[in-house]
């Protein structure tokens, strides 16, 4: 823990009770309320945990009136122009960026991993084709316990480190097959030869009828957009996780319980519902009519990939997804993009519409990503599992992070009780 020579001091029920205050090396202070209840015999509450640190991190530090977002001090923007997915995984996991030669070993390792275990192809026949990609992918990766038992005792850090290896290498694969089974073509075994992002590009694009050749562009742009989404603090998937480990679960499960709560709308399944809204809208002209019904407190329509919990400024992904849609299209060849310009022309009204600006709602990661991935041929179903996929690192580097910590509890929070109080059974004769 950091330095805690600072305190604040509760009143209630007329007793005084003082807390420890923890300065962070970058944030807020945090007030130590761990006490509170045994001293006070209260709790605190917070629904949404808007005011709440669940842990201490030195993982990813996000500051939201700046537009911040540094890995390991290392700022997003830095990281998606100069680096790459295997190097910003590698920086998250261990906390440095790695020696050319660490790099290259780390990187063999993940590649020696990617394919999974035969048997978990009969898994997918038992989906229906028309199941959702994440559907199966909760349902794969989690049953990765039930195929990779020599990684799964959390107190040997050996098996630790073999099952976040085999999590970051072998989720792409679940990913295109799940995209592969839903389309109904064969599933295609990574290469060793490719680079991360080529070899998913791959394994989802190539059909046995026919060479495939990986376009740099798009494999450039792929890897960008799995480091725009590697890991951010402790969002609701990542808390998610952290709280499936603190009983014990083994990583698998854990990161299975992280890509169901990822599928939300309201996070990770927000840039599916982007585009399906952006296609809704369909032309410029019928925007201020979207405008006005995510005002409308009877509407429960909401401007996907707009707002986010921390960022009240921007999203410094958004900015540098931006740039690499404007790049993709261009490069491609995808001028008249209806869809890019009705996204340019409402990210352009909602920047100037005062609810959005008192509002502080800004575009966030999941605006343009859509239309990078509609542009290079997926499906809105697989937009969400391309985000679980990329979060891999970030949840197994958040949960080795928490394994690791002596001071592990498990997580059990307590609530404000509004039913029923004591009350006497009445016989069904009596009711
Ligand atoms: C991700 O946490 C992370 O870090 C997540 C993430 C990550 O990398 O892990 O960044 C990924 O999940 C990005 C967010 C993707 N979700 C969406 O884009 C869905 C649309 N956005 C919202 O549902 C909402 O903005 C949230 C969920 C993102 C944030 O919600 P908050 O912080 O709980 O804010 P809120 O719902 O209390 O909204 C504050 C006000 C409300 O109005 P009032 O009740 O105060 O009058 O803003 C309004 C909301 O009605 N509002 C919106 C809006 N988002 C919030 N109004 C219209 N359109 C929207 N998109």
């Amino acid at each position: 823990m950091t330095d805690t020579t600072k305190s604040a001091t509760i009143t209630i029920n007329n007793q005084q009770i003082d807390l420890p205050v923890h300065s962070p090396t970058a944030g807020p202070d945090v007030v130590d309320i761990g006490k509170l209840y045994a001293q006070g015999g209260v709790f605190t509450y917070d629904p949404g945990f808007t005011s709440t640190a669940s842990c201490q991190s030195a993982i990813t530090f996000i500051d939201g009136d700046k537009g911040e977002l540094l890995h390991r001090g290392y700022p997003i923007d830095q990281l998606a122009e100069k680096s790459h997915y295997l190097e910003v995984c590698y920086l998250l996991m261990y906390g440095e960026l790695p020696s050319a030669n660490a790099l290259e070993d780390f990187e063999a390792r993940v590649t020696r991993h990617t394919m999974v275990h035969e048997q978990m192809h009969n898994f997918f026949r038992g989906f229906r084709r028309d199941a959702h990609p994440m559907a199966t992918m909760v349902g794969v990766v989690g049953a990765m316990s039930a195929f990779y038992h020599d990684s799964t005792d959390i107190n040997d850090p050996w098996q630790r480190e073999v099952a976040a290896i085999r999590l970051i290498a072998k989720v792409p694969t679940i990913a295109a097959m799940a995209y592969k089974y839903s389309v109904g073509q064969p599933f295609v075994y990574p290469r060793n030869d490719l680079d991360y992002a080529s070899n998913f590009l791959r394994m989802c694009f190539s059909v046995p009828a026919e060479e495939y050749e990986v376009n740099p562009i798009l494999s450039r742009a792929m890897d960008r957009i799995f480091t725009l989404h590697a890991d951010h603090e402790q969002n609701a998937s990542t808390s998610t996780v952290r709280l499936a480990s603190s009983s014990g679960a083994n990583p698998f499960a854990c990161v299975a319980a992280g890509i169901a709560c990822l599928w939300g709308p309201a996070h990770g399944g927000a840039n599916q519902a982007c585009l399906e809204m952006l296609r809704e809208i369909g032309t410029v002209d019928r925007i201020p009519e979207f405008i006005a019904r995510a005002k409308d407190k009877n509407d429960p329509f909401r401007l996907m990939s707009f707002g986010h919990r921390v960022y009240k400024n921007f999203d410094p992904r958004a900015k540098v997804m931006k740039q690499s849609a404007d790049e993709v299209l261009g490069l491609l060849g995808i001028e008249d993009n209806d869809t890019l310009k009705v996204a340019m022309e409402l990210e352009k009204i909602a920047l100037e519409d005062p609810y959005f600006v008192e509002k502080k709602l800004y575009p966030n990661v999941d605006f343009y990503s859509g239309i990078i991935l509609d542009a290079m041929g997926f499906p809105t179903s697989m937009f969400t599992p391309i985000f679980a996929l990329a979060r891999t690192v970030g949840w197994v580097s958040q949960w080795k992070e928490q394994i690791a910590d002596p001071a592990l509890k498990i997580g059990r929070p307590r609530q404000l009780y509004t039913g029923e109080t004591f009350r006497d059974y009445v016989d069904v004769e009596n009711r």
